[in-house]
């Protein structure tokens, strides 16, 4: 598939959580997927063992579907004070005011996730997490996320945007019945849907000095 010409830290620094400019309309090509995929699957994994798996979801009754419960899951986290992106107050009014565009964009997906033309759901197979000790845990994980981190910066470059979820695993169940993924072995990590984006712009997210998160030697 054509890419854009970005050079990597534009890439790296323009993968933004993609909602209201996904093109909901426009197809995507099951190879462009399978791009992505490849992509991901240069990322590391733990003993080599690679236990990442991606469930994508094309048909329609089945991604309204997930939609319905990924919306029933954002009524619930509505409520959940401090967590709700809409609930945390930013110390600055220009922080707070990206706050409140973060928020609006998350209800907007919230009402329109079914809509994408594929969703996408990232899984590991090494399990389930429920209660096991934080070295399974982290490693189990770890087989997952860069790999589905390379997934949307893969999309990215190819003109599709996406957006990382987890409200959805209020539901993990439900959405697993959904498409088959057998619960009791599968860990589902993320959700996302995948569509064009309405323009490639996208500009590098306000950050604060990476001073404030580096513990030079010691915390
Ligand atoms: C672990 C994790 C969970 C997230 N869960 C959701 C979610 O459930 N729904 C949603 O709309 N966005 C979700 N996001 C996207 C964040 O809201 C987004 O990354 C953040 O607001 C910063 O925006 P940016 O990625 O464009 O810089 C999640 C991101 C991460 C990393």
């Amino acid at each position: 598939m054509e890419q854009l010409d970005l050079t990597s830290d534009q890439l790296l620094s323009t993968t933004r959580a993609v909602r209201k400019r996904l093109d909901m309309d426009r197809p995507v090509p099951d190879d462009a997927i399978r791009e992505c995929v490849a992509m991901a699957m240069q990322s590391p994994s733990g003993s080599n063992n690679m236990t990442m798996q991606f469930v994508v979801v094309r048909d329609e009754a089945k991604r309204q579907a997930i939609g319905d419960i990924y919306r029933q899951c954002f009524d619930v986290y509505r409520s959940m004070d401090g967590v709700y992106a809409g609930s945390i107050k930013k110390e600055t009014e220009e922080a707070q005011a990206q706050q409140m565009r973060v928020t609006d964009s998350a209800e907007y997906l919230a009402e329109h996730m079914g809509d994408a033309p594929v969703l996408v759901i990232a899984c590991s197979k090494a399990g389930r997490l429920d209660n096991v000790p934080a070295m399974r845990a982290a490693s189990s994980m770890g087989n997952v996320l860069p790999a589905m981190w390379s997934f949307m910066l893969a999309a990215r470059a190819r003109g599709l945007g996406t957006c990382w979820t987890t409200v959805g695993l209020m539901m993990e169940q439900q959405i697993a019945d959904v498409v088959g993924i057998p619960y009791d072995e599968v860990q589902q990590a993320c959700l996302t849907p995948i569509a064009y984006t309405k323009g490639t712009d996208f500009k590098p997210a306000g950050r604060a000095d990476p001073d404030t998160i580096i513990h030079w030697d010691t915390w």
